[in-house]
């Protein structure tokens, strides 16, 4: 099945030559980015993430079977395809390893992954800094004047340290560096004279600073680096090569637009630039060869984690839509937080990535409500404002302006056309596509790859 998205005239199709197309998240992830490259996946000669690392999370139902992955691009799964993790990408190698011995151990063939060599270590000691800082913050620490209000609720993974340490740039450790042990061992010394004290006052445990010494952290970066050595190259080179020999690449967008650490709710948000424009610094590709960003988004907006988020629900029609769309995170298992649409941020979104079109997904979770509803304009000081600002202290002043749709009864996950759809479910797709100022190329009816509208 070929994407009317991706088919036009004008881009040629997915497989005319040497085309860049990119999948990015309108929200605040978790809006369904996995299924839609899984579909692309095949139309592309190569699966290329660009940003975030292991907080990101996706489920693939492939032939009857399920694949969770955080770090390797779902390309993985079609024989014969390119699947790289560009430099952008912050890479826990031993998550890396995990998630590809699962893979071979269920018959995947896993030689198409590339790893950037300039791609940046998540190292051990980062997810214990994000595990003792979140613990800091949860503890309330602002009223001693540590910042507490801010808890960012992160996945502990490691991300926002190992991206600090990018930008620290002394002491840092990139995946190419796994290849050279005595550089290696210098990083990782001048790292530890920095991170020790700090970890020490945030409260590190004996068993924890055992685990970190630098012994410990050499064998297991030389382990990891012997084995992942084959698969670390020049991915920025590689992907230009196959730009010139007419191939075809897809992006793959991690996280949400409103998480990016320039664009989205700051401090609210993630360490890395999600949004289309992050291709460009995450991969060396220039973003201004991409000729097609489906921007995906769902019927209704949920949330992981701290920050504001105008449009959110509590009481019976959160619990509904919550458990209806099984919204609990499939990295850290945590319920999301869930609220009507809002057009005012979806409008931002889509400006922010130059999205070409939508899709629109978990539309099916919506059926049976007697009423849908949709933020169309804020009020901040009794004043009505239809634009966004991600700034965070702003936004928590705002409330929701709602527009009531009648809502529609009728089971739509076996929908395959627009026609098909229930009057009030097309009326309130069609209100999006106008709100969003571009059409819904797709709209998904759930989970399985044929439930599916396309065009
Ligand atoms: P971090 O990326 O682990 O530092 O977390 C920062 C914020 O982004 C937290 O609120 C997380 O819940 C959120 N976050 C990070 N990755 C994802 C994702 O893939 N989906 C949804 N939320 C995410």
């Amino acid at each position: 099945m070929e994407f009317a998205a991706f088919s036009d005239a004008e881009s040629g199709g997915a497989r005319a030559p040497g085309r860049c197309h990119a999948v990015v998240g309108l929200q605040w992830g978790d809006e369904g980015k996995g299924k839609l490259v899984d579909m692309l996946a095949s139309e592309h000669d190569a699966v290329v993430r660009y940003n975030g690392g292991a907080n990101a999370g996706h489920s693939v139902v492939v032939a009857g079977t399920r694949y969770s992955l955080h770090l390797v691009p779902s390309g993985i799964l079609y024989p014969g395809k390119a699947a790289v993790i560009g430099n952008g990408v912050v890479v826990d190698p031993w998550k890396l390893m995990d998630e590809l011995k699962g893979l071979r151990e269920r018959g995947v063939n896993t030689s198409g992954l590339m790893v950037s060599d300039r791609a940046h270590v998540v190292l051990p000691y980062h997810k214990v800094e994000d595990g003792l800082r979140e613990d800091l913050l949860n503890r309330g620490a602002a009223s001693e004047g540590g910042g507490g209000p801010e808890k960012i609720g992160t996945t502990r993974r490691g991300i926002g340290p190992a991206y600090a340490d990018k930008a620290h740039r002394a002491g840092a450790v990139r995946m190419g560096d796994l290849l050279r042990p005595e550089l290696l061992r210098e990083r990782l010394q001048l790292a530890m004279a920095v991170k020790s004290p700090m970890l020490h006052g945030l409260g590190m445990t004996s068993e924890q600073e055992r685990d970190l010494a630098i012994e410990n952290l050499m064998a297991q970066c030389r382990d990891v680096g012997q084995q992942l050595g084959p698969m670390i190259r020049d991915t920025t080179q590689e992907l230009h090569a196959m730009l010139r020999a007419g191939k075809s690449i897809l992006f793959e967008g991690a996280n949400g637009t409103l998480l990016d650490v320039d664009h989205g709710t700051y401090p609210y948000v993630t360490g890395s630039s999600t949004i289309s424009s992050g291709i460009g610094t995450g991969t060396g590709v220039p973003a201004s060869r991409l000729t097609r960003i489906l921007g995906v988004m769902k019927a209704y907006t949920t949330r992981v984690g701290g920050g504001p988020m105008p449009s959110e629900l509590s009481g019976e029609i959160a619990h509904n839509i919550r458990e209806r769309g099984r919204e609990y995170g499939t990295t850290t298992g945590r319920p999301r937080r869930v609220g009507w649409l809002d057009l005012v941020a979806l409008r931002y979104s889509v400006m922010i990535n130059g999205a070409t079109g939508l899709a629109l997904t978990m539309l099916d979770v919506l059926s049976g409500f007697k009423e849908v509803c949709a933020c169309t304009a804020y009020e901040i000081d009794g004043k009505r404002v239809d634009f966004f600002t991600p700034d965070a202290t702003e936004l928590a002043r705002t409330k929701p302006v709602f527009t009531s749709f009648p809502g529609w009864s009728e089971d739509i996950s076996n929908v395959r056309s627009r026609r098909e759809l229930p009057a009030n479910a097309r009326a309130y797709v069609e209100f999006i596509e106008k709100a969003a100022g571009v059409p819904a190329d797709v709209v998904s009816v759930g989970p399985g790859r044929e439930q599916t509208i396309l065009g």
